[in-house]
């Protein structure tokens, strides 16, 4: 692959919601929350909205990556419901930080931004592209049901971006997609067409928390070892592993069959909650800033999500 990460950026809303705060709403305790699933509190949209969180982690990219929103070639922005239906949240960003290249929405929910990765590789591939914009952001505390304690305590908000130049370093990615609505979905917002015979629904997040559970330890240790054979390297050789922010349990039993370290696995989800796409782009920049990675660093990614889809990939930092 001729790509690699230049520059990444984030952003959370500024309302932080604890556990405690979320049991005076439905009945549930920080116990609960944060034994069953590491969270402890999330950042929460009030008056922000997607466009803003992810104008603002796009501008750090580009400021990391020292280019400007000129140079870009192309944006991508993994999101599971803009700001608006058309025009695509890709293009409201590309207004918003003065850019001028083509511009789309990729939607493979919380595996959208390694699905985007492995579209701005293939431009990369036939050479269409030098310098790439790969967002990925939702407002998914919109998109729950406020009374359903099993799904409401789970998600937070926020946006994460990184810039992607030319390089070796993306070594391989993975993705998998295997079409279930039932386990986990979120119904489209009606009109009020006066022909329209399908039943209103409201547009909220249901899930079968189990079954999403299983497929996502067994298909994150699938995928690790598969894209890390593609990439020709040791998952025992990988430095560090940035997996999706679902939860704590998932991770752990995932790095247990792995036999990877918890110290490898780089997590948020404390503070975080499940932020969809974002959450490996957040927690990719955090360490980044940080300064965790050292260059020459092996680095994979892994997530799961709506679809169902999965998606790794191996680079070097
Ligand atoms: O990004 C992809 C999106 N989704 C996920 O990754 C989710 C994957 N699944 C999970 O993380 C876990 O399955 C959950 C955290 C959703 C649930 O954990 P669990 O250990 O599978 O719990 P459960 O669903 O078996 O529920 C156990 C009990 C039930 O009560 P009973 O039937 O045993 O009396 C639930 O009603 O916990 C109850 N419960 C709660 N209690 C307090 C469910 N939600 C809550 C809550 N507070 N918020």
């Amino acid at each position: 692959m001729r790509a690699q990460i230049i520059g990444t950026g984030s952003c959370l809303p500024e309302k932080i919601v604890t556990n405690d705060f979320l049991s005076t709403i439905v009945d549930t305790s920080d116990e609960w929350i944060s034994q069953r699933t590491g969270i402890r509190e999330r950042a929460v949209c009030t008056d922000e909205t997607l466009t803003d969180l992810l104008t603002q982690a796009a501008n750090q990219a580009l400021e990391r990556a020292g280019i400007t929103a000129q140079e870009l070639d192309l944006i991508l922005c993994a999101t599971i419901r803009g700001d608006y239906i058309t025009p695509s949240q890709a293009c409201v960003i590309q207004k918003e930080i003065g850019a001028s290249c083509p511009a789309m929405d990729i939607s493979a929910a919380c595996t959208g931004f390694i699905y985007a990765l492995d579209v701005a590789a293939g431009y990369f591939a036939r050479k269409k592209v030098k310098k790439v914009l790969v967002l990925a952001g939702d407002c998914m505390t919109r998109m729950m049901d406020w009374s359903d304690r099993s799904t409401c305590v789970l998600f937070g908000d926020g946006a994460g971006a990184v810039v992607l130049g030319e390089g070796e370093n993306l070594m391989a990615i993975q993705l998998t997609a295997n079409g279930n609505v039932d386990v986990l979905n979120i119904p489209h917002v009606g009109g009020d067409s006066p022909f329209d015979k399908l039943p209103k629904s409201q547009s909220y997040l249901s899930m079968n928390g189990k079954e999403v559970y299983k497929f996502a330890v067994s298909s994150m240790y699938r995928d690790v070892q598969t894209v890390c054979d593609q990439a020709g390297v040791k998952v025992e050789d990988v430095d560090w592993i940035v997996p999706h922010q679902a939860n704590l349990r998932i991770i752990e039993a995932a790095a247990h069959k792995l036999k990877v370290s918890g110290e490898k696995c780089l997590t948020g989800i404390e503070n975080l909650g499940n932020t969809s796409a974002a959450s490996i782009p957040i927690v990719l920049d955090r360490a980044n800033t940080e300064g965790k990675f050292k260059a020459g660093d092996l680095l994979v990614l892994t997530a799961f999500g709506a679809g169902l889809t999965t998606g790794a990939c191996v680079l070097r930092w």
